[in-house]
C-alpha cells in the first residue's frame, strides 16, 4: 500500500528517492510523486508505475539534496495526477507525504476553506498541508505537532518546506515510519526496504511520535512535545534481500525460496530430547500459556488462512478450544473473551490495520496477545506481550508464499510446545517434529515439477472459473489456492470445503468448470474420492493432488500431481506449493503482473 521515502544529505535526492520508491513498490499503488527542495521547490506527480515518474524526473533532472517522495493506493479521490502526493500548502513551500487516513479531513477542510485556504485534490491529505500551512509560525516541527493534535485517524508522513532545507520533519500513528542514519545523511521511509541499501542504523517511530532528521542526526517527540530517547538499532536484512536474482518474477523465487524458508523457521527451535518445540519469543509468558483454555486466532488474507490451519493442528495436539476469527469481523464483535484466553495475532506484514486494531481491542479486554510476524520490529510485533518470529526473509510478491509456509511450520511448532505441556505424548511430539524436518527437501521434491505444472497451467489457463476441494487440514489450503489464483492470475476460483460442495457449488459443475482436488492419502481420502466421483458424474475434469505412487485415482481424474508422504497435519506444507505454482504459471501464461497485481497491495495499512 503507500509508500513513504525522505532523504536528506549530499547525494542528488532525486537519484536515492526515486530508487527508494522502486523498492516499495512491491507494496502495491496506483500512482506517485516526488517534491526536492531547490532554489525553486520541484514537484512532479505521474498515475501508474514509477517508472512514468522516473522518465519525468530524468527529463527535468531536478538539483537538490533534500526531499520526499511517495507512492499512492487511492482512499479518498480517484489515481489522479492531482490526487497523487507530495501536496502542498497554499504557499508551495510546504510538502507533503501521507499514508493513512484523515477520518476528520471533511470539518478540517471546510474550517480551511472558510479561512481562505484553496484545495487542488479531492484527497484527505491535502487537508493536513494546510492545517500545518494554518499553525507554522516560523518552527516547522511545532507547526505539524499543533496540526496532529487536531487530526482524527492515522497517519505516517513525511514533510518538507523551502525555508527549513536542512530538515525533514516526519510523524506517526498508526502507520510505520522508520529512519535510517547514515554518515552525514538521514532517510525516513514507511518500509525499511526503501533504505536498507544505504544504512543499516535504524529507529522506529513509535505512535503520536514526532521525528526530525538532519545530515547524519535525528531527534524525536512525542505529539505534546516531550522529548523522547531513542538509539538506532542494527538492521538485519542487506539490500541484497530483495534482488530477483535469476528469477522472473518475485513470486516464483520466493516460492523456491520456501524449503530455506522451512529450515530458518525451525532453526534452533527442535527439541528431540524433549519430543517439544523451544520458542524463545514465548518464555517470558510460558506461565500465561500454562493457563491458557481458549485460543482466539485474528488474521487476514492468506495470514487468515494459516489461522485456520492452526485451528485443526491445535485442536489436535493441545487440549485448548480454538476460534480462528478474519481481524476485520473480530474487532466489531461484542466480546466476551472467557478468562485464560490467548488471542493470537498473524501477520506477515506486521501492519495490517485490521490485524492491529483487532490485537489493539483483544489487550484492551485483557487477554494475553502473542503474535506470529515476519517483518521484525513492525507495529504488531511490537504492540503484542510476546511472539514468534517467521523468519521467511523479506518477501516482495504481493501474494504471500513463503510467509504462508513459515507460519504453518511455527503454528505447528506453538501447538507441540502447549500440548506437550499437557498431555500429548513424546512419541507424538516427536514424530511431528522429525516429520517437519523432512519437510524443506520434500519441498525440493516438489518445486522439481515446476515444468510439469508449466504444462498442466497451458492445459487450464483459459478457464474462467476454477473449483478448489479439500478436507480437515486441506480446507484452508483449497481456499489459499484459489485465492493465490484470484489475485495473480485475475481467474474467478472458489476454494470450498470438499464437504461442503454438494450444498452449492456442485451445480456449477460442467465441462468449462474444473476442479482442483486436494486429496493426499490422509484420513480424509476416501471421502474426497467420492466428492471427485460427484464431479466427473457432472463431466467436470478435475486435477488431483495426492500422495506419491498412488495410482487408484488414475482412471477418475484428468491430471494428477503427486506429493511425497508425511504426516497428515504437516501435508498442507506440500500441497500448497504446486497450487502456488500453478496459479504462478497460469498468471504468466494470461500475462498478469504476477508480482504486482491490480488493486492489491502487500501490506494493507487501511482499515
Ligand atoms: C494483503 C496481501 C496478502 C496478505 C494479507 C494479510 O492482502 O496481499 O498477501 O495475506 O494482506 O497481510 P499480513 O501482512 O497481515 O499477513
Amino acid at each position: 500500500m503507500c509508500g513513504i521515502v525522505g532523504y536528506i544529505g549530499h547525494q542528488t535526492a532525486r537519484e536515492v528517492l526515486i530508487e527508494g520508491l522502486k523498492r516499495l513498490e512491491y507494496r502495491g499503488y496506483d500512482s506517485s510523486g516526488i517534491a526536492i527542495l531547490n532554489h525553486e521547490p520541484y514537484l512532479a506527480r505521474a498515475v501508474g508505475k514509477v517508472a512514468i515518474l522516473e522518465q519525468l524526473v530524468w527529463a527535468e533532472k531536478p538539483e537538490g539534496v533534500v526531499g520526499i517522495a511517495h507512492t499512492r493506493w487511492a482512499t479518498h479521490g480517484k489515481p489522479t495526477e492531482l490526487n497523487a502526493h507530495p501536496h502542498r500548502d497554499c504557499t508551495g513551500q510546504l510538502f507533503l507525504v501521507h499514508n493513512g487516513i484523515i477520518e476528520n479531513y471533511a470539518a478540517l477542510k471546510e474550517r480551511l476553506r472558510e479561512q481562505g485556504h484553496t484545495f487542488s485534490s479531492e484527497t484527505d491529505t491535502e487537508t493536513l498541508a494546510h492545517l500545518i500551512e494554518a499553525g507554522y509560525q516560523g518552527n516547522l516541527e511545532a507547526a505539524v505537532r499543533k496540526a496532529l493534535q487536531q487530526v482524527q485517524g492515522t497517519f505516517g508522513i513525511a514533510v518538507i518546506h523551502a525555508r527549513h532545507p536542512d530538515e525533514i520533519v516526519v510523524a506517526r500513528r498508526g502507520s510505520p515510519i522508520v529512519l535510517g542514519i547514515g554518515k552525514d545523511e538521514a532517510f525516513a521511509a514507511s518500509d525499511v526496504s526503501a533504505l536498507a541499501q544505504h544504512t543499516d542504523q535504524v529507529v522506529y517511530l513509535e505512535d503520536n511520535e514526532v521525528g526530525r532528521i538532519e545530515r547524519g542526526k535525528f531527534s524525536i517527540t512525542t505529539l505534546e512535545n516531550r522529548s523522547v530517547t531513542r538509539g538506532t538499532t542494527a538492521l538485519e536484512i542487506g539490500p541484497e534481500a530483495a534482488d530477483r536474482g535469476k528469477f522472473p518474477h518475485y513470486m516464483l523465487k520466493e516460492i523456491f525460496e520456501q524449503p530455506e524458508a522451512v529450515e530458518n523457521a525451525l532453526r534452533g527451535r527442535v527439541n528431540h530430547s524433549e519430543g517439544v518445540a523451544k520458542l524463545g519469543g514465548l518464555e517470558s509468558v510460558l506461565d500465561g500459556l500454562q493457563k491458557a483454555r481458549h485460543l482466539i486466532i485474528i488474521s487476514c488474507g492468506t495470514s487468515y488462512y494459516a489461522g485456520l490451519f492452526a485451528r485443526y493442528v491445535f485442536e489436535a495436539l493441545t487440549d485448548l478450544t480454538v476460534e480462528t476469527e478474519l481481524a476485520s469481523e473480530f474487532r466489531y464483535r461484542k466480546l466476551n473473551l472467557r478468562q485464560n484466553t490467548v488471542v493470537l495475532a498473524i501477520s506477515q506484514s506486521g501492519e495490517t490495520a485490521d490485524t492491529l486494531a483487532a490485537l489493539r481491542e483483544a489487550r484492551r479486554k485483557g487477554a494475553l496477545v502473542l503474535g506470529l510476524v515476519n517483518v521484525v520490529g513492525s507495529s504488531i510485533a511490537r504492540e503484542t506481550h510476546a511472539g514468534v518470529y517467521s523468519h521467511a526473509g523479506i518477501e516482495v510478491g504481493v501474494a504471500s508464499t513463503k510467509s504462508f509456509t513459515s507460519q504453518l511450520t511455527i503454528l505447528t511448532l506453538m501447538a507441540l510446545l502447549i500440548g506437550r505441556s499437557r498431555d500429548l505424548s513424546y512419541e507424538e511430539g516427536n514424530t511431528i517434529l522429525r516429520g517437519l524436518e523432512m519437510i524443506p527437501d520434500q519441498m525440493r521434491e516438489i518445486l522439481k515439477q515446476s515444468d510439469p505444472i508449466n504444462e498442466l497451467a497451458h492445459k487450464y489457463s483459459q478457464a474462467e472459473h476454477f473449483l478448489y476441494i479439500g478436507r480437515k487440514y486441506q480446507y484452508p489450503i483449497a481456499l489459499e489456492g484459489a485465492l493465490k489464483l484470484k489475485e495473480i492470475a485475475y481467474i474467478h476460483a472458489e476454494g470450498y470445503a470438499a464437504g461442503e460442495m454438494k450444498h452449492g457449488p456442485i451445480a456449477l459443475i460442467d465441462p468449462a468448470f474444473p476442479t482442483m482436488a486436494l486429496a493426499p492419502e490422509d484420513g480424509s481420502y476416501e471421502k474426497v474420492t467420492s466428492n471427485i466421483q460427484e464431479i466427473r458424474a457432472r463431466e467436470g475434469r478435475v486435477i488431483a493432488v495426492t500422495s506419491h505412487g498412488n495410482d487408484k485415482l488414475g482412471n477418475l481424474v484428468d491430471d494428477v500431481i503427486e506429493i511425497p508422504h508425511t504426516h497428515e497435519i504437516l501435508a498442507p506444507l506440500l500441497t500448497v506449493l504446486p497450487l502456488q505454482l500453478f496459479a504462478y504459471h497460469c498468471a504468466v501464461l494470461r500475462g498478469c503482473d504476477v508480482d504486482k497485481p491490480r488493486n492489491l497491495a502487500k501490506s494493507v495499512t487501511v482499515e
